[in-house]
């Protein structure tokens, strides 16, 4: 059992809960590696996928584990929802709670919107991503690779490369990497660090091609095209040659450093077509370990403990 009522911040959680959820994760991804997937233990609870920004992975992967659960799901978006004709997000909450939803994931460009949420409804919140603050699923489910395929976390070195600046990956990813024992380095181009890159808690560098050969888990972030203003790059190419990862730079990593990224990558930007299709890389790991990430954090926080999976 967590203490938690709501998934909004990775802070929010103690080690020995990030750990209890990695371990129920473990226990559905047995689940979801049967011909028979379905699991009771959510039947007659509801679970609302609010997604007002676009997504594939993470809304597609919530709705999958709550099915797999046996929830019923409910699927909103931007433009199929009351917000596009103007509705706040508060009016949104408490139409929801009237309807007594259980558990509601949200995706939002505002930072500070699954807090809102929360504060104007009874159920249980999980941030789905909240602009540029923090995607918690996202980190944990990062965390679930990382562990799987290094057995642990102890001494890792993980360079975050690209887009530091407006990725809410790294405002979760950072943190829990630092809870678990891990090292995490920023690295990018000084036009996509925050202004005091000091105030993110991890050692930072401008330099991707210094750090690489300490590495042992490369993390390249996808350029966020759509959150960029004022040009602060010269050239996508650019960032390409400076910071995306290629047969060379693969060359140069540690033999068994693994490469990851979010998703959706932008291929010839962050990594090459050979880099993003190469064995060392684990993006599909990655996206295979967010329906157990997202099954435990939602059976965990609808009152489930980890001994109690049927299976
Ligand atoms: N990693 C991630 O959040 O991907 P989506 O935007 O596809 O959900």
């Amino acid at each position: 059992m967590i203490s938690q009522q709501h998934l909004i911040d990775i802070q929010d959680y103690s080690v020995d809960e990030i750990m209890e959820i990695l371990d129920t994760a473990r226990s559905f991804k047995e689940v979801n590696d049967r011909p028979l997937k379905k699991l009771p233990t959510l039947r007659g609870r509801t679970i609302v996928n609010l997604f007002l920004e676009p997504s594939t992975r993470t809304r597609t992967s919530f709705e999958i584990a709550g099915k797999r659960l046996s929830a019923d799901t409910i699927n909103f978006s931007a433009s199929t929802s009351s917000t596009q004709k103007g509705e706040s997000l508060a009016d949104t909450a408490e139409t929801l709670s009237a309807m007594n939803c259980d558990l509601v994931v949200i995706r939002h460009r505002m930072a500070g919107a699954p807090r809102l949420l929360a504060r104007h409804m009874d159920a249980h919140i999980v941030n789905g991503g909240d602009g540029k603050h923090q995607h918690p699923t996202q980190a944990l489910l990062d965390a679930f690779t990382i562990r799987e395929e290094k057995g642990g976390f102890e001494g890792l070195k993980v360079g975050i490369v690209g887009d530091i600046s407006h990725s809410r990956v790294v405002g979760s990813l950072v943190p829990l990497l630092k809870m678990l024992g891990a090292t995490p380095y920023v690295i990018g181009p000084a036009t996509l660090m925050p202004a005091e890159p000091e105030t993110l808690g991890a050692d930072y560098a401008y330099s991707l091609d210094e750090l690489l050969p300490e590495l042992d888990v490369v993390y390249m972030l996808r350029i966020q095209l759509e959150r960029l203003e004022n040009a602060p790059l010269p050239s996508l190419r650019e960032y390409a040659l400076l910071y995306g990862l290629d047969t060379e730079r693969m060359e140069r990593m540690k033999p068994d450093a693994i490469i990851m990224h979010p998703g959706p990558v932008n291929r010839g930007v962050e990594l090459t077509a050979e880099a993003a299709d190469s064995e060392r890389t684990v993006l599909l790991d990655q996206v295979n370990a967010g329906v157990a990430v997202r099954m435990a954090v939602m059976y965990l926080l609808l009152g489930g403990d980890s001994n109690g999976i049927a299976a």
